[in-house]
């Protein structure tokens, strides 16, 4: 193995970039030659690549983003994308590729595999919804994101005696909310893996204004409803005046939490170790604190379990 590509694909992560940096040092460590592919896929089939040195990632294990650039590449699906993609491969010389993103890059990362060229996934996203691993890349710290939106949240919501519903990312998977609800002290957390009766979220409210509570936070996941028309039901049912506040983009930026740099460490050093172990098409995860590899098909063909525990251990807790 004596040439590495590296890629970031898909929404970017917070921790993206020390993932990148570990590749890279780990890879020249070895004497392996590091080429830096740009803007995801896209890079791949157009050539925009550029070899990396130590000093390439120097001072960026803090920095959200990805030095790299991303982008979710429509054309790389197709089969004249893949062709180019591949041409790319070998007129650069690439003997194994490092594919960083979520479920749709480690499809393509997957693609790249099955026809012959060693690949492997690190688990970037802030959604957290791949189930082979316990945690993805950029999810601990868009949680704290969150955390900290709600702690604000909560004074205003406070001092006026509001209702504040805040919408978080998290595509299908509603760990976002979870965590965020459960470290944020919210009253009421909806996501897409469990019913909501709007109801009972009404009666928490009356019930703690009853007890003389001045706040409420409800976290509420993208894609479940629209949050300002449950403000406006919310409002007619408690007469609790209700606000919205969509974090959106700001829960994909900002310094990785010293969780996201640690595994993006660890799995940025093992992916490579994985290849110069000659061992290929896998994707590197975390269980149990252990970093992991499994074939793609396995990875991918996990789903996610909600943590049901958690949500109830919330549900009391906020009472
Ligand atoms: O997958 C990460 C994510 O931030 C989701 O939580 C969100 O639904 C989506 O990407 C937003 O995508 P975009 O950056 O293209 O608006």
């Amino acid at each position: 193995m004596k040439t590495i590509g590296v890629l970031t694909s898909g929404g970017d992560a917070p921790g993206m970039n020390a993932a990148i940096r570990a590749v890279v040092r780990t890879g020249i460590y070895n004497q392996v030659r590091i080429l830096g592919i740009k803007q995801g896929y896209n890079g791949l089939i157009n050539g925009n690549i550029e070899e990396m040195n130590l000093s390439s990632v120097a001072d960026i294990i803090h920095r959200g983003g990805t030095i790299l650039r991303t982008a979710r590449c429509d054309e790389f699906a197709t089969d004249d994308g893949l062709n180019k993609a591949l041409n790319i491969i070998e007129v650069f010389n690439i003997d194994g590729l490092i594919v960083l993103g979520g479920d749709g890059s480690f499809k393509g990362a997957k693609t790249l595999s099955d026809k012959g060229i060693p690949t492997i996934g690190i688990p970037c996203t802030i959604d957290n919804d791949m189930g082979y691993t316990d945690y993805t890349i950029g999810f601990y710290t868009a949680v704290e994101t969150v955390v900290d939106a709600i702690s604000k949240i909560r004074d205003t919501s406070s001092s006026h005696g509001r209702a504040n519903i805040v919408e978080v990312m998290g595509r299908h998977c509603g760990d976002i909310a979870l965590y965020a609800g459960l470290a944020g002290g919210a009253e009421s957390i909806i996501v897409p893996e469990e019913n909501t009766d709007i109801d009972a979220v009404c009666r928490k409210l009356i019930q703690g204004r009853n007890r003389g509570k001045l706040h409420s936070i409800i976290v509420l996941s993208e894609g479940v409803g629209n949050a300002y028309e449950m403000a406006k039901e919310i409002e007619e049912k408690t007469s609790a005046e209700t606000r919205v506040t969509i974090l959106g983009h700001i829960q994909r930026g900002g310094t990785p939490t010293s969780f996201d740099r640690i595994m993006a460490s660890q799995m940025g050093y093992r992916a490579v170790e994985l290849l110069l172990e000659g061992k290929a098409g896998r994707a590197v995860g975390v269980r149990q604190n252990q970093i992991i590899d499994l074939d793609f098909d396995e990875a991918l063909s996990q789903k996610r379990v909600f943590r049901k525990d958690m949500y109830e251990i919330a549900r009391i807790l906020s009472i």
